[in-house]
């Protein structure tokens, strides 16, 4: 079946889709973005999707290019359009296209408005987090921003693909302190020995995850105890558990860093259990 995008007020088709070349999001990653989950053919925590993304914008100073309750019906008609049960639904928005100039264009500039959807298969995710995943760990070398989410990822790509060279699904930035921040595009957890669940604040050096927030009121519902600090590489090397979270992949158990084993190397029993109440506390749309 064809795919289609929406384009700044138009369906195409996926594979015509475009900007112009002076699109500054195309010259300067001058945007912001977000990712839902598609479940069911419905949408998975837009609020807080688009609360997000309404605040990612104004940390830009990019000034919103519709309303969102327009933006939600060309979310859900993307995923009608492209017949997405399962998958994900992009937005992207840019600050429009304008002669390449560092400074803002004019305020008339229109902004940039791109939507996707895109199929995943459920059950090669649910087997991946059957089986658990390998993390590296690498240096953090993002701006000290990352809690925009912007579309300006290299250090996240780069980081990526030492991953995937690695047989790693994902990479965990650490600071010059020692602590892991997050992942390149995942949030990072880990259980400890006395099964406290253990992720960063959410300041300015991570991006506050919405499956994290969800993840919250699962844990309080399942009765286990959160401690919101940084915890350090060498303390993941020895947790109990180790999981990531993000709105493709929803939970994922981690069972290998930088090549060694975490715990028995098996998914633990924490990690599947807030995986399965997940959507239980999740908003669908
Ligand atoms: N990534 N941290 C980073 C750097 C991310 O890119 C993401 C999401 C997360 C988790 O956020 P959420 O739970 O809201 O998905 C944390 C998305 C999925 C992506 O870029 O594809």
């Amino acid at each position: 079946m064809a795919r289609i995008a929406y384009v700044n007020g138009r369906y195409r088709p996926h594979a015509d889709a475009a900007v112009p070349v002076e699109d500054r999001g195309y010259q300067f990653a001058d945007g912001a973005y977000e990712v839902c989950e598609v479940r069911g053919g419905r949408l998975v925590d837009e609020r807080r999707h688009m609360q997000r993304l309404r605040r990612s914008l104004g940390e830009l100073r990019i000034a919103e290019p519709m309303s969102f309750a327009a933006l939600s019906v060309v979310m859900h008609e993307t995923v009608r359009r492209n017949r997405v049960v399962d998958g994900i639904v992009y937005v992207q928005v840019t600050r429009g296209v304008a002669a390449r100039d560092f400074a803002f264009p004019p305020p008339q500039c229109a902004r940039s408005v791109v939507v996707t959807a895109r199929s995943l298969n459920r059950s090669s995710i649910d087997a991946i987090a059957a089986a658990g995943v390998a993390v590296v760990t690498l240096p953090e070398n993002r701006w000290p921003r990352v809690d925009i989410k912007s579309v300006s990822l290299l250090p996240n790509v780069l980081a990526k693909q030492t991953a995937r060279e690695h047989g790693a699904r994902e990479a965990w930035f650490v600071d010059a302190e020692g602590f892991v921040t997050e992942g390149t595009s995942s949030n990072a957890w880990i259980v400890t020995a006395d099964a406290m669940v253990v992720t960063r604040p959410a300041d300015s050096l991570i991006l506050r995850g919405i499956t994290r927030t969800v993840l919250v009121d699962v844990l309080k519902a399942q009765g286990f105890e959160l401690v919101e600090r940084a915890f350090t590489r060498e303390e993941a090397y020895g947790a109990r558990e180790a999981f990531i979270t993000s709105a493709s992949q929803i939970l994922t158990p981690v069972v290998r860093i930088d090549g060694r084993l975490v715990a028995d190397g098996q998914p633990g029993p924490i990690a599947r259990a807030l995986r399965r109440g997940f959507h239980r506390h999740a908003e669908f749309s």
